[in-house]
């Protein structure tokens, strides 16, 4: 430690020399401890940037965007487990044990979700959402509907667009050409989508009807039926970096955006809204908003549910007041 008696101040108090600076000796702990977090938070950060560029290099994942908060709570749910009480061990270990990757990925990924999470918002996606895009392909040849489920974790998501679309369409559906993408950064998610197959929970908001129609049934276990299943496609995607699809006419990005900072948000809507096809619809987590300039992308075609209608782009604004 740099601390060296000075003779030189005749205070009051004996005086000393603390990494340069003539400070009382009184003045020494609080000194100590001013250094201390200063330094702890200095070897704090570089073990983040550490973790970082482990993250990035081995999973392809960007933590920069995350919250730095809900990152380091995360974190310390693995830190208790391992026994490990700071990010350079943390590293350390994930560097010798390749395994743990996954757990990390798991414990940033909360993919907690159901069958028509939030009722209401899916009454609006089959009452006035698919009725506007019904009319909107009116006159046109190629009858082409494409949906996203950002962030869509097992597929309930998705499956549930998809019931709803089969619900308002009837027999008509077979004049559309539909996709409804799944994609979220948990491979794990997109296996358990694949198989299509959910305990009895995650089904507590489908009516009786809906279940004997779309699922079958065994034991606490049910499946999507085929004719469901195949109109969902899977891809694991890293929605801040990977190439997203385009010409979506509605994107679903519900409860994802907890994950991000501010400019993970504006990063996310800035390429979802390239994504979308002119005035296609967002619609977002129920404590979801819109933060800053991706206000003045969309306007808002329900606020209670959280739904936003791409703003077009200049051309497309003047055809569709024509
Ligand atoms: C809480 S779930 C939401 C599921 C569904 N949208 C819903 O509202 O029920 C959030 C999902 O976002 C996924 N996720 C987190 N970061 C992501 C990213 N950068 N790109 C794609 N998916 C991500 C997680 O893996 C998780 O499955």
């Amino acid at each position: 430690m740099n601390i060296r008696h000075d003779n030189s101040c005749s205070g009051e108090w004996p005086s000393v020399i603390y990494y340069g600076q003539i400070i009382a000796v009184s003045d020494v702990p609080s000194a100590i401890l001013f250094r201390m977090r200063a330094y702890s938070g200095h070897v704090a950060e570089k073990a983040f940037e550490k973790l970082m560029t482990l993250v990035r290099n081995e999973r392809g994942l960007d933590l920069s965007s995350y919250k730095e908060n809900f990152l380091l709570r995360r974190l310390n749910s693995r830190f208790r487990i391992l026994e490990i009480d700071n990010l350079g061990e943390y590293c350390r270990f994930l560097e010798s044990h390749h395994e743990e990757y996954s757990k990390l990925i798991d414990v940033l990924a909360i993919n907690v979700t159901e069958f028509f999470r939030d009722p209401p918002v899916f009454d609006l996606f089959e009452k006035k959402i698919i009725p506007e895009l019904i009319l909107s392909q009116e006159y046109t040849h190629a009858k082409i509907l494409r949906f996203l489920s950002a962030g869509g974790a097992s597929g309930e998501e998705a499956y549930s667009i998809a019931i709803k679309l089969h619900e308002a369409l009837g027999t008509k559906i077979n004049n559309y050409s539909i996709s409804i993408l799944l994609a979220d950064i948990d491979p794990d998610c997109i296996e358990k989508a694949k198989d299509g197959i959910y305990v009895e929970d995650h089904l507590k908001n489908v009516p009786a009807s809906i279940k004997s129609k779309y699922f079958k049934h065994e034991g606490n276990l049910y499946q999507v039926k085929p004719e469901i299943r195949k109109m969902v496609t899977m891809t694991r995607m890293d929605l801040l970096t990977d190439r997203i699809p385009k010409f979506f006419n509605v994107i679903f990005c519900r409860n994802l955006l907890i994950y991000f900072s501010k400019e993970g948000h504006s990063d996310i809507f800035m390429r979802l809204y390239n994504s979308l096809t002119n005035d296609g619809f967002m619609v977002l987590g129920r404590t979801e908003t819109l933060l800053g300039t991706n206000k003045s992308l969309f306007d808002t075609y329900d606020a209670k549910e959280r739904v936003y209608r791409k703003r077009p782009t200049a051309f497309y604004a003047s055809r569709r007041s024509c």
